[in-house]
């Protein structure tokens, strides 16, 4: 009988030790029926920038009408063609709005924690076509950078995967993009690496597409953008129809 326990307890006691070390499970922080009804949309989402503001860095100035949820669970940013706009106004610069399109910023900041890590995923459909500028990012909510271009498609065919250490130094990878009428699945990983700096990996349809660091990205709060830009580094002029944008599956955790 103690021997028979004894037994038992060496074979059980590290697997209890084993379980007390593990890591916490993942926490969700977007679930995936964000996008199931508009409610569900506005509580974890604002449109525009979140930052404020309705234009940035391109053609396009946002409103919630060019925002829609439709069945199933999906998300769609449509850019319209339009004259007569006051034109925008960044880093200094005019820039002419010649249409009006969608943008939603999650409500919640994101952060890498010293340790730990955080994983965006989503399903999404978007176009290659010149002067349309879909894009899912991560920008600081404190200065810049960080900032990591989870995906963004700039009008070249490609697909592109950025992460910047200033303006000047980052890291970068185009990829040829096909089936863009499809849904292609997006996973981006950001996991701090030595409490200061954040390992960065993208995959695209299950496939690992890049990895990249960003310098002194942990601990730094994001805003979460996914918006339909136009025209600016997708080039001029953009289409003369209306553009869609759909996302679906987005969902947000903890490592
Ligand atoms: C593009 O779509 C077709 C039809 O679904 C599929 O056979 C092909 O493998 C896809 N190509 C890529 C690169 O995803
Ligand atoms: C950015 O900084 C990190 C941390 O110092 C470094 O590992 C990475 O190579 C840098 N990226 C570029 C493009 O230099
Ligand atoms: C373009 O999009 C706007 C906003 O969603 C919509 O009101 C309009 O009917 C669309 N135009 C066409 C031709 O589909």
């Amino acid at each position: 009988m103690a021997m028979i326990s004894n037994i038992v307890a060496a074979l059980l006691l590290p697997t209890l030790l084993n379980a007390a070390l593990l890591p916490k499970r993942a926490t969700t922080l977007i679930p995936s029926t964000v996008f199931d009804s508009t409610s569900n949309l506005e509580q974890f989402f604002t449109y525009n920038y979140p930052w404020g503001g309705d234009t940035h860095n391109g053609g396009a100035r946002m409103d919630k009408a060019h925002v829609s949820i439709s069945s199933p669970g999906t998300l769609t940013l449509t850019a319209q063609p339009v004259k007569g706009q006051k034109p925008a106004t960044h880093g200094g610069k005019q820039i002419a709005i010649n249409y009006l399109s969608g943008a939603v910023g999650a409500k919640q900041h994101f952060t890498v924690p010293v340790g730990g890590g955080l994983v965006f995923s989503g399903s999404f459909q978007a176009t290659t076509t010149k002067g349309t500028w879909p894009a899912f990012w991560l920008t600081a909510v404190n200065g810049w950078p960080p900032e990591i271009d989870m995906a963004e498609w700039k009008g070249s065919g490609k697909i592109s995967f950025n992460t910047f250490n200033t303006s000047s130094v980052l890291s970068w990878k185009d990829v040829t993009y096909t089936n863009a009428t499809q849904f292609h699945d997006i996973k981006c990983e950001v996991k701090d690496v030595n409490g200061k700096d954040t390992q960065v990996k993208f995959w695209m349809d299950g496939a690992l597409q890049a990895t990249h660091v960003g310098k002194d990205y942990t601990n730094k709060p994001f805003y979460l953008v996914i918006n339909l830009q136009m025209e600016g580094s997708s080039g001029s002029p953009g289409p003369t129809t209306n553009t869609t944008y759909s996302v679906k599956n987005l969902e947000v955790t903890t490592l």
